[in-house]
């Protein structure tokens, strides 16, 4: 079971090829962030506009990628039978080795989405392939099946993620807490009720003047600060497993007001030219690890009263180092029935397969493949903006 998946939803255009919901064959991802950055955010007609000039390419990329071993094969028997040019007689077609197609429809920027969602089905028509439609945040949850795979460079979990499967989601646009009983049968435990902790990241960032996208330059300034340098105020929600950012993004700013010894009328944007470096890496470091300790300590009270099997983080800041260290020291090691041993419930894919990416998308669609799940109507799906878990 191959599936081709093709992720567009903001600004990176990403095409992968993954077998049997675990192997990754290829993944080929173009980013049009250079282009954001001057603005310090993705500008979405820029983003759509990228996609349409990387989408072909890409997906003709990973195509090419995946199955490059099969295509010398097939040349080298072309060769020894007809004694000729490999090129003009190598017949191999790598969409005969494509099952079907998953393809993000929401949530996401609406322009990037129909860059997508419009070239997939295309190629379903003219493919003859079932078209999968993908949930985005849904995907981000399977980067962690992904366990095998031949391109270098990849550090993966052993073993796939099992059931009852609790999911912390942390991007730029989520911040969620999902258990999972099975595949395709989850219940979300609560959310962000105002700006996600990716979104967090980003605006502290452009605060005190770290480029854009701001969870890793944060990350990085953070290595060199204090991060008890002052004391933020951690949300109190009055749902178990809610989350709230905004006011943390609040607190720092009127830090920082208050280090420049400027008061909230002067103009935001001016306050990061009176900080120092030092400043800068105090700040990043006490708000990384704030806003970090916040999504554990959920994690950690879900993990305790739901007992899971696994542990997945998933989404952009599931790459941040701080998050996947907390999570390691603080989750309690269960003991193995058999045999006594410690195992520590989590495992954290590569950070390459945390941001968006097509690899995500294929593995949710080869699921749906697997278990036989309706395929989308190649000449009506429409992109779904808003879509939510
Ligand atoms: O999942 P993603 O690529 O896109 C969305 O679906 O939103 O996540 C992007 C977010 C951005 O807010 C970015 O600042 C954040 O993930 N991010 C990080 C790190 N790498 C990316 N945040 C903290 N630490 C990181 N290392
Ligand atoms: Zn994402």
């Amino acid at each position: 079971m191959r599936i081709l998946g093709i992720e567009t939803s903001c600004d990176e255009t990403s095409a992968a090829v993954v077998e049997d919901g675990k192997r990754l064959l290829s993944v080929v991802t173009a980013t049009s962030l250079d282009l954001h950055a001057q603005y310090g955010g993705v500008v979405p007609e820029i983003a759509a506009r990228s996609h349409i000039e990387s989408i072909i390419p890409v997906i003709e990329k990973a195509l090419k990628d995946a199955f490059s071993s099969h295509e010398l094969r097939a040349v080298s028997i072309g060769q020894k039978s007809h004694h000729s040019s490999p090129k003009t007689h190598s017949s191999f077609d790598p969409w005969d080795q494509i099952d079907g197609i998953a393809v993000t429809y929401g949530a996401g920027l609406g322009g990037s989405l129909l860059i997508g969602v419009l070239t997939a089905r295309t190629l379903a028509i003219i493919k003859k392939k079932p078209l999968y439609a993908i949930n985005h945040v849904e995907g981000h949850v399977y980067a962690n099946f992904i366990t095998e795979t031949s391109l270098p460079g990849y550090v993966l979990s052993a073993q796939q993620p099992k059931f009852p499967m609790l999911a912390l989601i942390v991007s730029g646009g989520h911040t969620q807490l999902a258990l999972f009983k099975d595949h395709f049968d989850y219940v979300l435990l609560g959310q962000t009720r105002d700006d996600a902790i990716g979104e967090a990241f980003d605006k502290v960032a452009k605060i005190i003047g770290l480029p854009y996208p701001g969870g890793p330059s944060i990350a990085k300034a953070a290595e060199s600060g204090n991060p008890k340098s002052f004391s933020l105020p951690k949300a109190k929600m009055p749902e178990k497993y809610a989350f709230s950012f905004s006011g943390l993004k609040t607190a720092v700013l009127r830090q920082v007001q208050a280090m420049c010894a400027k008061s909230y009328d002067f103009p935001s944007f001016k306050l990061a030219g009176l900080l120092n470096n030092y400043q800068k890496a105090d700040i990043a470091a006490t708000f990384q690890s704030t806003a970090i300790e916040t999504v554990v300590d959920k994690t950690i009270q879900a993990y305790e009263e739901f007992k899971p099997a696994s542990v997945v983080i998933a989404g952009g800041v599931a790459a941040n180092q701080e998050l996947r260290r907390q999570l390691t020291d603080r989750l309690p090691l269960p003991t193995e029935q058999a045999g006594g041993r410690q195992t520590c419930p989590i495992a954290y894919t590569d950070i390459k397969l945390c941001t968006d990416n097509g690899a995500m998308i294929a593995t949710l669609g080869c699921f749906y493949a697997l278990h036989k799940k309706p395929a989308a109507n190649p000449y009506s799906l429409e992109i779904k903006p808003n879509l939510s878990m």
